[in-house]
């Protein structure tokens, strides 16, 4: 009985989903391999307001709706998806197929992973960390959204009385990219389970206190859940006008609104001002309080990318010798969990934006500010099949350790 009655919830609730229909849309992936083919690309999606998806060193995944085809005609596109909206249904089926699965098994931690969460299952089960390691784990809100929604923060740390350095770790920004918040999760339960068994994570976390914001853009998220799985923003309705959100990685208090747009309806809309929205207010407040900080992240999807600074300019960082090092080694460290490839790069290598979180920190916390780009590279983009949420966390989780073994030797402020 039990069941039938979830899959009647089910079957309800893929009926309510999706009112953004994607049917027609196209992914194209456009070559940009040389700076005159590049500067035509942006300049075409910054017209147009065109969704960027995925970037590459030498090419862009873009989301085409059919009344655009037109103007990539000629250009050598290459159509990677051919109905956009058949694709998320699809995902449906297998989403609804691996979450009663989780529903029918709520306490086995395996098929937790298994599957993708909605914002209140990713609150209780940060919640359910913490209460299950209250020694090493404390969640607190550190803010709400726009539309309200409490704003979580778990800082997980060894019992030894030692001061600790501090490093911070978030992901959710944009909120469709979602095997972040996934991931996220995964690294929350393996840094508090593994405390005391693990020598690794045990050395790390008596010496750390990790900071980490699994979900900082959750109207975003519940909105992709909602109503569109291709949201990317904020829900800002932007003083009525007719588009909505505003794109927190363009909205940092970094280099604000020299490299991303002043246009509401673009995807990449910096907002009003520097730390315009509550999110990322809320987040520069809770990051600029934290002591001792020794390194920041910000996890995103797609690109199997380990980005290093700068972002916002191709100019080389005063460290640039040693972090790339760090750059390569997380990507070696990768390589040998799963076999997956990912590369060491400059952030701005596959495009210069301005007011990004990993700028931010870098530039205004003087920290060595990290993005991870996730998997995939654009087989399945921002769905990843549930089979690889697992590996992902694997891999990411190895890299975070990397990340914090090699700044705790290695970062010196002064
Ligand atoms: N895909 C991410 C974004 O568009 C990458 C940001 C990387 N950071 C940077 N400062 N370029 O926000
Ligand atoms: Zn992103």
């Amino acid at each position: 009985m039990r069941s039938v009655a979830v899959v009647l919830a089910l079957i309800f609730a893929v009926a309510s989903a999706w009112s953004i229909d994607y049917t027609g849309y196209t992914v194209q992936r456009c070559s940009t391999n040389s700076e005159d083919k590049r500067d035509l690309l942006y300049g075409i999606t910054n017209a147009f307001g065109i969704d960027v998806l995925g970037e590459f060193i030498d090419s862009v995944d873009l989301l085409v709706e059919p009344k655009r085809f037109d103007l990539f005609q000629g250009l050598k596109c290459k159509v990677i998806v051919e109905d956009v909206q058949k694709k998320i249904d699809d995902e449906e089926v297998t989403l609804q197929a691996s979450r009663l699965e989780f529903l029918q098994n709520k306490n086995d931690s395996d098929a937790y992973h298994k599957t993708y969460h909605t914002y209140d299952e990713i609150i209780a089960k940060v919640n359910s960390i913490a209460a299950q390691y209250p020694s090493v784990a404390r969640v607190s809100s550190y803010g709400s959204s726009l539309e309200g929604r409490d704003l979580i923060v778990i800082r997980i740390k060894g019992t030894t009385t030692t001061t600790k350095k501090t490093i911070y770790l978030n992901s959710g920004i944009h909120a469709r990219e979602w095997v972040g918040p996934a991931t996220a999760v995964y690294i929350i339960q393996n840094l508090a389970e593994k405390y005391g068994k693990d020598a690794e994570v045990t050395r790390l976390l008596d010496a750390i206190e990790f900071v980490i914001t699994p979900e900082s853009n959750p109207d975003g998220y519940s909105f992709t859940w909602s109503d569109d799985r291709m949201w990317r923003k904020n829900r800002n309705n932007n003083q009525g006008n007719r588009c909505k959100g505003v794109d927190l990685n363009r909205n940092f208090d970094v280099y604000w609104g020299t490299g991303s747009s002043n246009n509401p309806c673009a995807e990449d809309y910096h907002g009003t001002a520097a730390a315009s929205e509550p999110e990322v207010k809320a987040m520069q407040n809770l990051v600029t309080g934290l002591a001792n900080k020794i390194g920041a992240i910000d996890i995103h999807s797609y690109g199997q990318y380990i980005m290093r600074p700068y972002g916002w300019t191709n100019a080389l960082h005063p460290d640039e010798a040693i972090i790339r090092q760090l750059g390569n080694q997380i990507v070696a460290d990768i390589s040998d969990v799963n076999g997956a490839t990912y590369s060491s790069i400059r952030s701005a290598e596959l495009y210069p934006v301005s007011g990004a979180s990993d700028d931010w920190f870098t530039v205004k916390l003087n920290l060595w500010g990290f993005c991870f780009e996730l998997r995939d590279r654009g087989l399945y983009g921002f769905r990843l099949p549930e089979a690889q949420i697992l590996p992902t966390g694997q891999e990411i989780f190895r890299a975070i350790l990397t990340y914090a073994d090699f700044v705790l030797a290695n970062f010196n402020k002064d």
